[in-house]
Formats: structure tokens, C-alpha cells, sequence
């Protein structure tokens, strides 16, 4: 994907907000999956897409300095704040760039593939990396499933919320993000010859998290909606006055995790 596609641009000055607020959000839920893959000292991880950093010290943390880290991006400007002596950062494509040569324990891409035009290749390329009875994580949000900021409507702010929800999901639609994609990760699991899989949803109704979520999120994308004509300036600060203000019952996707085991 070129990177200009990408409607989240990691060299945004926002997008460092931005990734912490997904860590803040999601990395709990993210760490759940890991503990049931029986994440233990000495692994070998390769976090595709990792974005921010604090995901990937999580998994540096668990691993110990037995273990491994890869840590990949097209735009690691954010990421590089994770390097350490277990951690490796490296520019790269997951689905144009050769898999690195290593046989990893466990390769995690959460908020990634949907933004792959070549995803089905990206996940080969992962599962490629695996060593036999590895581990592959995949999370993706699944939208179409649930398209509302607000899923309890009851006045003008909630629809004033979903309307510029709405407006954000069409933008990345029309820049190649598949937003039923989430829901199509078992079956794809399956055709690539992965076992014991297994799939859940989290679905945050609302977090304290979700606010700073909202934030970021509209910080990056406010020129963008402005330019669509999706919401006016004074709309956006008034979506933003509300989200600041608690008034709101901010929801996401649901973000579907998909984990499965390469034969041995
Ligand atoms: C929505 S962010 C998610 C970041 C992080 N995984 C998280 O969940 O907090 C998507 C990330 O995927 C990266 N990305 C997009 N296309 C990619 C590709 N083809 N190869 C590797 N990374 C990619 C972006 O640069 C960005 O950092």
C-alpha cells in the first residue's frame, strides 16, 4: 500500500497519541491472547504493524532477555521509541518486503491487515515465519458489524458522534480498507493449513479509554473530514467539546482476534 494511502499517516504528530490510546484501549484484551497461546520467557515474537511502542515493551517484558522481539512497520518513526536489547525495530512491508528468515514462536498484526490491499499475501508471509507449533495472532475490527460511536442514539450529540463515525469508516473504505474483513479471519486461518483455531470478539460498549481514542482519532483525520464536507470546524469542536465533557457513550467495533497454530 503506498503510504500515502493511509488515512492514519504515522508521521501525523497525532499518531503518537493515537497509538497510545490503541495500546490503552486494546493491549489488555491483545495480552489475553497471548497468555492463551502459552506466551513464556525466550520467545521469539515478530509484531507486524506494531505502530507505537508500548505494545511491543509489553511483549519485550514477557519474553525476557532470553526472548526476542521483532517489531515492523512501513513508517516505524513511533515504534523505534521500543529498541532495546531484545527488541529489533525494521522498516517493512508485510506483504511486499521477503519475510524475515527467522522461525518465530509467535507473529501478532492487530489494526494492520485491514489496511492491506494485499492481505491474503501478508498473511502467508506471516505464516511463512513461523516456526512449526508457532503461533500466529491476528486482530482485526470488524465494523460492518457494528458501525456506531454511539450505540445508544437518544439525542443530537450521539447522532452528531455517529455521523462523523460514519463519515470516518467511508473515508477508509474508499482508501481500500475492508471493513468486513475481521469476520472472513477463521475461514482465511483455516485455508492457510493453521490448527487449533480459535476466534473471540471485545467489543468496548465504553471505557474511560475510548475518549482518548476519539480524540486522536479526529485529530488526524479532522482536515479530511473537513474536506469531504462530512462535518463543519464548529461541528467537529462541538463533537470534541462533547466527547471532553463525558457526554457521551463512546463505542468501537468489535475487534475480532483470531489465533491458530502452524502444524508441527
Ligand atoms: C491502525 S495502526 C495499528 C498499530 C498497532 N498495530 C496497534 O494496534 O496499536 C496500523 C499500522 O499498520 C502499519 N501498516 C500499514 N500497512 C502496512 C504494511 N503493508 N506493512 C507493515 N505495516 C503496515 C501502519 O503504518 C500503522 O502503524
Amino acid at each position: 500500500m503506498p503510504e500515502t494511502d493511509y488515512l492514519l499517516e504515522n508521521r501525523k504528530a497525532e499518531a503518537a497519541q493515537r497509538f497510545a490510546a490503541l495500546s490503552a484501549l486494546f493491549d489488555p484484551a491483545t495480552l489475553r491472547q497471548f497468555d492463551a497461546c502459552g506466551m513464556a520467557e525466550g520467545w521469539r515474537c515478530w509484531e507486524v504493524g506494531a505502530g507505537g511502542s508500548a505494545l511491543v515493551r509489553a511483549i519485550a517484558g514477557r519474553v525476557g532477555h532470553a526472548g526476542h522481539v521483532l517489531a515492523t512497520d512501513i513508517d516505524a518513526s513511533w515504534t523505534k521509541e521500543a529498541a532495546s536489547a531484545n527488541v529489533d525495530i525494521r522498516i517493512h512491508d508485510v506483504a511486499l518486503d521477503p519475510p524475515p528468515g527467522e522461525a518465530f514462536d509467535l507473529v501478532h498484526a492487530r489494526l494492520v491487515l485491514v489496511h492491506v490491499p494485499e492481505r491474503e499475501r501478508a498473511l502467508r508471509n506471516m505464516v511463512s515465519a513461523l516456526k512449526p507449533g508457532g503461533w500466529l495472532v491476528v486482530e482485526d475490527a470488524d465494523p460492518a458489524l457494528q458501525p456506531l460511536s454511539c450505540i445508544d442514539v437518544h439525542g443530537p450529540e450521539q447522532e452528531l458522534a455517529n455521523r462523523i463515525r460514519q463519515g470516518f469508516r467511508a473515508l477508509l473504505s474508499s482508501r481500500g480498507a475492508d471493513l468486513g474483513f475481521g469476520r472472513t479471519l477463521p475461514r482465511l486461518f483455516r485455508q492457510a493449513g493453521m490448527a487449533e483455531i480459535a476466534a473471540e470478539a471485545y467489543f468496548p460498549i465504553t471505557l474511560p479509554e475510548c475518549a482518548p481514542l476519539e480524540v486522536a482519532t479526529i485529530a488526524m483525520i479532522r482536515d479530511d473530514l473537513l474536506g469531504h464536507g462530512i462535518a463543519t470546524a464548529e461541528e467537529i469542536e462541538r463533537h470534541l467539546r462533547n466527547v471532553r465533557a463525558g457526554v457521551l457513550d463512546l463505542s468501537q467495533p468489535p475487534m475480532i482476534s483470531v489465533r491458530g497454530r502452524k502444524p508441527r
